[in-house]
């Protein structure tokens, strides 16, 4: 049976899988597929309304979701949230570090502030969850990380440098995970998102020499959706992929690959 053989495969079924950013263009797009896909959505973000709207969405649905208020940049946060999301002893078997931010600005004009904030959210705060979720994976004899990365992690853009440093160490700090805590059972990977369009990127999309510089990157010449990336999430977070740890897989419509040819005579 095809559908009984698909859901061994990558049903989430009994799986809780804590989300953050999960208000976000992209979370909200996981979110949604992995709880369809049988998943408990444990939904964490600063932004709490969109937060209880999306959970509220979800259980419409069907499926089982809550919003917990997480900042990840604030440790008290981050503890107090874990804290409360397992309290009674009740797993978490998926992490996926999905908050992130960034501020377009030339490498010569980035302040302390702002490098402090960034990394804050998308380094400080992916490593410091990931480290209090680990402990519990660890007592509990495993668990399963994704961490979301960026086209910037390996291929940088301008005005990109604390983002793109942030997103590189999450793509080591996903091979640092892979390789410290496999014998504790836990596993991680990345997804790095090439082109999505969001409202982190939607300036850019809407720009006509932005987005036409962006297309002739890009293979494919259009944006990605932040539903393309749930089927990769589907599969990173089942037990499909159970012996894939430490790897980071890029969904970017052919951006890495080269992006777009100029037109080419064939005959030469
Ligand atoms: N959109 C893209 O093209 C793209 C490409 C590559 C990688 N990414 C990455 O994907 C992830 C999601 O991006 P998106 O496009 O959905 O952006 P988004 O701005 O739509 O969503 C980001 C979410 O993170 C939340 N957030 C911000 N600070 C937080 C904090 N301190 N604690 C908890 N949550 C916080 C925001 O409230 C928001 O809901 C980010 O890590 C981003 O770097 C996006």
């Amino acid at each position: 049976m095809p559908a009984e053989y698909l859901e061994k495969l990558f049903g989430l079924g009994g799986k809780r899988i804590l989300l953050t950013g999960a208000a976000g263009g992209i979370g909200e797009a996981l979110a949604g597929g992995l709880a369809r896909a049988g998943a408990e959505l444990l939904l964490c973000d600063i932004a709490e309304d969109r937060l209880e709207a999306l959970a509220a969405r979800i259980r419409a649905d069907g499926c089982s979701a809550s919003g917990c208020y997480m900042d990840v940049a604030n440790l008290d946060s981050v503890r107090g949230g874990v804290a409360k999301l397992t309290e009674g002893g009740r797993r978490v078997d998926v992490l996926i570090n999905c908050a992130g931010i960034n501020r377009r600005e030339g490498f010569l004009d980035v302040d302390e502030a702002t490098y402090e904030r960034i990394m804050g959210i998308n380094l400080k705060g992916l490593y410091f969850l990931s480290q209090e979720v680990a402990k519990r994976m660890r007592t509990a004899g495993g668990g399963n990380i994704i961490n979301i990365a960026s086209h910037n992690s390996v291929g940088m853009l301008g005005g990109c440098s604390v983002y793109g440093a942030s997103k590189s160490a999450v793509a080591a700090l996903t091979r640092s995970m892979a390789v410290e805590w496999a014998q504790y059972g836990i596993r991680a990977n990345a997804i790095a998102p090439g082109h999505i369009l969001t409202k982190l990127t939607a300036a850019t999309w809407e720009h006509p020499a932005r987005s036409e510089y962006l297309r002739e990157r890009i293979a494919m010449r259009r944006p990605g959706s932040p539903d393309e990336l749930v089927g990769v999430a589907v599969m990173l977070a089942s037990d499909s992929s159970s012996y894939m740890s430490g790897m980071m897989i890029h969904v970017d419509g052919g951006c890495l690959a080269g992006g777009s040819p100029w037109p080419y005579d064939t005959n030469y």
